[in-house]
């Protein structure tokens, strides 16, 4: 059946949290990232917090990603306003008496299984207990290799790839992709309330792509099971296990994490992370299955950027056609409408 197309500029969902970095990517330097078309700049404090401001100083507008820190304080790199934590403008240069309105924005933000979210919608609704959890990113017993990156599409074109893993076989073909992807059926469930939708696909014995061979060791054929958890709008979980074909060897879990953050129209952070509970000393497949996987990321990023290229060119109210593997990005497509409709 045709369906109109989500990816026309898709409006954005405000009282959510969205992932804006890494605990890694936040620290004692500014990082400048554009969170739902608003800019902003994250730091940590010296007791180590972070706190997240609008990029913008309330003077002429310089960035204050592109400026420095005093303690605790943003001091604006071109003529000095200085911010505290709340956005407060504590000092001008020139004279003693601070104006009223010097005050930049601060948002809600939290930190939560390695990842700093941030709220830019109103801060009265943001509550911390909202936020989805991933917690074999932090886990003792957990290895995790991750990045970030940005893409020229529509967040809701990264949705709907991230949903409909049959494209494992096309666009990660030799990679991930094996043809029993694409052959096997899915199946889909939805909690509309929960904004929760979960798409599995089992395949019972399917070739093992290098992906798992060199990570796991296996030879042969795999048992691989694929059950994605996606929690509307921003973060995706995909449980995989594998284990041989009619062994009863243990199976390897690996949990594949992503958030998706909608930077600007037409622009997305795509957060990528491969946590595995196995061969957790070994620094070669650490090292194999960072740089593996952000090969298969890029495949994304480009097909992506190209797809948003070619729907850029379409005339307004183009159709496109959906079958039965598009039945879980349907679904997130309906959720995510219903939360930018508020
Ligand atoms: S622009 Fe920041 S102090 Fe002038
Ligand atoms: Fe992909």
């Amino acid at each position: 059946m045709p369906d109109p197309s989500a990816s026309a500029a898709s409006s954005f969902a405000r009282d959510q949290w969205y992932v804006a970095a890494w605990s890694s990517e936040v620290g004692r330097e500014l990082l400048g990232r554009t969170i739902l078309g608003e800019p902003i700049a994250f730091y940590r404090t010296e007791a180590g917090e972070p706190v997240a401001l609008a990029d913008r100083c309330v003077h002429r507008r310089f960035p204050l990603s592109a400026s420095g820190l005093d303690g605790d304080r943003v001091v604006c790199g071109y003529h000095g306003f200085t911010y505290d934590t709340t956005g407060t403008c504590v000092y001008v240069p020139g004279q003693k008496r601070i104006p009223r309105t010097a005050r930049v924005s601060s948002y809600p933000v939290a930190e939560v299984d390695g990842m700093v979210w941030v709220w830019v919608g109103d801060p009265e609704a943001a509550d911390t207990a909202a936020i989805p959890r991933a917690p074999h990113l932090v886990e003792d017993g957990w290895v995790t290799v991750q990045g970030m990156e940005p893409i020229d599409a529509d967040y809701m074109l990264l949705v709907d790839n991230l949903m409909d893993l049959s494209h494992e076989t096309y666009l990660h073909g030799g990679y991930i992709g094996t043809p029993e992807v694409a052959e096997t059926p899915i199946t889909t469930e939805v909690d509309e309330a929960a904004g929760i939708v979960r798409v599995s696909r089992h395949m019972l014995d399917a070739e093992c792509p290098p992906f798992y061979a060199r990570s796991t060791g296996i030879e042969g054929r795999i048992q691989r099971l694929q059950d994605i958890e996606y929690h509307a709008p921003c973060l995706y979980l995909l449980h995989s296990r594998i284990s041989p074909t009619g062994t009863d060897s243990p199976t390897f879990r690996t949990e594949i994490t992503y958030a998706i953050t909608p930077s600007a129209p037409g622009k997305v952070y795509d957060f990528w992370a491969v946590s595995r509970n196995f061969a957790v000393e070994d620094e070669e497949v650490t090292t194999f299955l960072r740089d593996f996987n952000h090969t298969v990321v890029m495949q994304d990023v480009d097909a992506l950027n190209l797809l948003q290229r070619t729907l850029d060119t379409e005339p307004a109210g183009y159709q496109e056609l959906s079958i039965n593997i598009d039945t879980g990005g349907l679904a997130a497509r309906r959720i995510l409408g219903k939360l930018a409709a508020g």
